[in-house]
């Protein structure tokens, strides 16, 4: 599939904008139009019956986007949360240098072959594989220019390796501009946006836009326990606008400087962790399979040990091969008690839960009749209380809105053949179209639109229809087809004599009768039988 195609339909039919478009846009910002507006608030609507309203140990959460400064701290994002960045100073590109390699060719072709190294050709900024396409390119053309080192394969060296030598920096090309010698070495430059609060600009009035929602989760972590009659294994989801200033924001809305996170922080006792951590990377696959991610474009990656952060036991990647490259559309970590523990040292706030269901039910075995007895008991050891009183070990599942919005529009573009014409068809999940039927008169007479405008406000109580009656009824159907519509209702000759109109499926093009007066109904069962 060509990603420019699909940005130009998503332009076209008023899914997705460039944002500002009037004054030349803003890179990293985009505007969902119409049809994107409803496609990506499906998604999330989707989403939030499934993983909250559907679920009795998920309650639900909607945090500030800006909230104390500490949160940061205690997080790590102040003094963690950036990206090793390169100024090239002719072209001023900015670039990831944890997104860039060099590659660095021993040149053999000297007399009885000397060898000096020799790089040759940088390779790409971007997402994983875009780098390892690029690079696959670049030994390909090597080879062919040198074909008396056809065998000679080159370093791979990515420029946040502090270890690669002044003089080999000096010779690799900007990306953009090719020049040499003209990167800087790679520094490190903090994703948050930053704000002040009220009219003064100084230290103490600083502030961060969140960029993800999940610290407010973990904030909120002792009020949802004090107030919402919650027991381990509990989670809490949320979604909500997370904000990054992300150094080469790239391939549409995949990496942007504004976007909707999706999270989920599962709560449940250390010794549980692992079962919980293998039940939601589970969880979360299927649900993307359920909602039309069927091909094998999808997939789980489980990290290896050293790509693991400290703290984690385990972490996945949804993983989507967009035409780009393969790349995550949402991570699920086994976080251990990292995040709580670190918000009850920087709040001084007791985070910790008690599981008195287990106590009351464990006591008498232990010939106690109080909690404190217990506690006393175990005094001087780590954790007195454990496993009754215990800081819970988290599972966040991290989906991306807007990722998850793209890799359901990648899946849904298909081009085929209908009567002998190329036609555009976005083949969305019912649940996930935008509008779920469009209605149509055959022709602008003989009582056709007045029938159908009917149908049309009668289905429109119910579900986002359309309706539509200027043109040529193949063309009408050809636009709701790009839509992603997955039913047409057309109100035709046969309707005036025995009231019944004519279904068209939007995948198979195939048509059948339905009366006029069972319409809701039948929409209602495609939708969701
Ligand atoms: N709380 C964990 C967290 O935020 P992350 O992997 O940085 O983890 C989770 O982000 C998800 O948020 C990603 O899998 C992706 O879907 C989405 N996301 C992250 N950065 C993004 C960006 N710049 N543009 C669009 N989506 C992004």
């Amino acid at each position: 599939m060509d990603m420019d195609k699909l940005v130009s339909l998503c332009k076209r039919r008023g899914f997705i904008f460039p944002s500002s478009e009037i004054y030349g846009g803003i890179n990293g910002f985009w505007d969902y139009g119409p049809l994107g507006v409803e496609l990506k608030r499906n998604i999330k609507e989707a989403w939030w019956r499934d993983n909250v309203q559907m679920r009795d140990d998920m309650v639900g959460l909607d945090c500030s986007i800006i909230m104390h400064p500490k949160v940061w701290e205690a997080s790590g994002h102040v003094g963690g949360f950036s990206d090793p960045m390169v100024d090239c100073r002719e072209c001023k590109g900015r670039f990831r240098a944890d997104q860039m390699t060099a590659l660095v060719f021993t040149d053999r072709s000297g007399p009885q072959g000397a060898t000096n190294p020799r790089p040759l050709v940088f390779s790409a900024i971007g997402e994983r594989e875009d780098v390892e396409r690029e690079n696959a390119k670049a030994i390909e053309k090597f080879k062919k220019a040198n074909a008396a080192q056809a065998d000679c394969d080159p370093d791979v060296i990515r420029l946040d390796n502090l270890a690669i030598t002044d003089e080999l920096y000096a010779l690799v090309p900007c990306p953009s501009c090719k020049a040499r010698g003209t990167l800087t070495r790679p520094r490190s430059f903090n994703l948050m946006f930053e704000t002040n609060i009220g009219a003064l600009e100084d230290a103490s009035s600083k502030a961060y836009l969140r960029p993800e929602t999940a610290q407010g989760i973990f904030a909120n972590f002792k009020n949802v326990v004090d107030t919402g009659r919650v027991k381990t294994p509990f989670g809490i989801g949320q979604i909500g606008k997370s904000f990054r200033n992300e150094i080469n924001p790239r391939n549409f809305i995949f990496r942007s400087r504004e976007f909707e996170q999706m999270e989920i922080e599962f709560f449940c006792h250390p010794e549980e962790s692992a079962k919980w951590y293998q039940y939601w990377r589970d969880q979360r696959f299927q649900w993307y399979v359920r909602h039309g991610l069927r091909s094998d474009r999808l997939r789980l990656r489980e990290h290896d040990a050293n790509e693991l952060a400290f703290y984690s036991t385990g972490t996945a990647d949804i993983e989507y091969s967009f035409p780009f490259g393969v790349s995550e559309l949402e991570g699920i970590a086994n976080r251990g008690s990292y995040d709580l523990t670190q918000h009850q040292k920087f709040s001084g706030k007791d985070l910790s839960y008690f599981d008195e269901e287990r106590w009351e039910r464990d006591k008498a075995g232990l010939g106690l009749t109080s909690f404190k007895e217990y506690v006393k008991k175990r005094e001087g050891e780590p954790q007195p209380g454990y496993p009754y009183q215990y800081i819970p070990h988290v599972i966040e599942p991290s989906a991306g809105a807007d990722r998850a919005t793209l890799a359901f529009l990648c899946e849904a573009y298909n081009e085929d053949e209908v009567g002998g014409e190329v036609r555009n068809v976005l083949k969305f999940h019912p649940r996930l179209a935008p509008i779920k039927a469009a209605v149509f008169p055959l022709v602008r007479k003989d009582g056709m639109p007045e029938k159908a405008e009917a149908i049309y406000r009668d289905l429109q109580r119910h579900y986002p229809v359309f309706f539509d009656e200027k043109g040529a009824i193949g063309r009408r159907y050809r636009r709701q087809d790009e839509a992603g519509t997955p039913f047409g209702i057309t109100v035709d000759g046969q309707t005036l004599t025995d009231d019944t109109v004519t279904f068209r499926d939007r995948d198979s093009c195939r048509q059948w009768r339905v009366p006029l007066a069972g319409v809701v109904q039948a929409v209602r069962d495609l939708l969701e039988g």
